[in-house]
């Protein structure tokens, strides 16, 4: 069996103690002799600040190129906020979406059975609920130019960011959601903020002509970005598939996240396109929570989100996704057994540690392998 070239960078905060989890969960799976991994490891985010002075070396850049999946934790911090702007741990993560061109981040946010008392909304608001977010991750205004602070000379300051699309960067986002909503329920609900940016405006026009090109059998909606923020509150299982850009999804996906029951719930695939020759995509799988520098180095972080992600990986880069079933399963199965980290603990539940929580969905994964 050839060994899958896997990168890990846990980076800041809760991302090694989650990462600690994946590393579990990876020997188990090769010790059962399900797959075989040649793993590498870097440092990312404020951990590679503090010892080359940037967010990412090229060295991990190299091993980042090499790698079929990478497994990225969490950046940031705040003893971080005073480095150089260009030098902050986000910057690593941007740079690996930038370089490794992963412009289509699938962010699913289902709420398992047993969570849906833990989600800010009614129980019967989630029961039920999955939606896929399909947000754009290479472009807009994170990425656009220019990107500047100028000093005006008269005490005051001007900053500009600049919302950038093309249309083949719209064209190509919208056709992963259209060929993800046919292996889902049929329906894509496409969000932008046309009656105030141009930009809205081309996003709208190209996904309507993306859709006629030979998408027609699936269902496509527009709503206004602000409007969908709202719908996701009232009644967020009216969603199948949404496509957004790079900063509508960023938001739309933390905000759906508190539907699953918690940030901690939320998984990740950034890909790249599929190589025409090879059928390779570039891929990375992180959790869509940051590095929650409040909680950091307790051990209480939940890991079902980066343990998730693996999931993930098992589905787009390992042709496993036999086993990735097997795991969310095994994540639901311990939720329903009452297992609970503090960030989605509710009275009667069983309260556990970031590394009880990971070895239970190991267990749990081992009972279903073998049933
Ligand atoms: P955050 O996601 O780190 O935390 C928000 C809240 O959710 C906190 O109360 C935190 O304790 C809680 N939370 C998040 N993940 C959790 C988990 N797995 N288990 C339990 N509780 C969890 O967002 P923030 O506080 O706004 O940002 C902190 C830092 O993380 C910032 O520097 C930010 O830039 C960075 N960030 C990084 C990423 C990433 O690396 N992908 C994503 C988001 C934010
Ligand atoms: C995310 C994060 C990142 C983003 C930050 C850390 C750069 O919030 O992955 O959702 O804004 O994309
Ligand atoms: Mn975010």
């Amino acid at each position: 069996m050839a060994a899958h070239k896997l990168l890990l960078l846990p980076g800041d905060g809760i991302g090694p103690e989650v990462m600690g989890e994946v590393r579990r969960l990876l020997a188990f799976i090769e010790q059962k002799g399900l797959l075989s991994f040649e793993i590498e490891e870097d440092l990312v985010g404020g951990a590679a600040y503090d010892v080359h002075k940037v967010a990412i070396s090229d060295g991990a850049m190299a091993k980042a190129h090499a790698a079929d999946a990478i497994l990225f934790g969490a950046v940031g911090g705040p003893q971080w906020d005073g480095v150089p702007y260009d030098a902050r741990p986000e910057a690593g993560l941007l740079r690996l979406r930038k370089e490794l061109m992963l412009f289509a981040n699938l962010r699913p946010a289902i709420c398992y059975p047993a969570l849906a008392a833990s989600s800010s909304l009614k129980p019967e608001l989630v029961e039920g609920l999955d939606i896929m977010i399909v947000r754009e991750l290479t472009g807009g205004v994170y990425f656009g130019e220019p990107k500047t602070i100028t000093d005006l000379g008269n005490g005051q300051k001007r900053a500009i960011d600049t919302q950038v699309y093309d249309t083949y960067e719209i064209d190509r986002i919208a056709r992963v959601a259209f060929d993800l909503a046919r292996v889902r329920r049929n329906r894509v609900t496409s969000a932008e903020k046309r009656n105030v940016m141009k930009s809205g405006l081309l996003w709208n026009e190209v996904v309507t002509a993306t859709h006629k090109d030979g998408f027609e059998d699936v269902t496509l909606d527009h709503m206004l970005a602000d409007a969908l923020g709202m719908q996701l509150v009232r009644a967020p299982k009216q969603f199948d598939v949404i496509v957004t850009d790079n900063l509508f999804g960023d938001l739309l996906s933390d905000v759906a996240s508190m539907l699953t029951g918690s940030l901690g719930m939320l998984p990740s695939a950034s890909l790249g396109a599929e190589d025409p020759v090879t059928g390779k995509r570039a891929a990375m799988y992180e959790p869509v929570h940051g590095s929650a520098p409040d909680i950091a180095g307790k051990g209480v972080a939940n890991p079902l989100a980066m343990l998730a992600s693996v999931a993930m990986a098992l589905k787009y880069s390992l042709g496993r996704p036999d086993l990735a079933d097997t795991l969310d399963k095994a994540i639901s199965e311990v939720l329903a057994d009452g297992l609970r980290t503090g960030d989605i603990y509710t009275d009667g539940a069983t309260r556990v540690g970031t590394a009880e929580m990971g070895q239970a969905v190991v267990a749990k994964f081992e009972t279903l392998l073998a049933a």
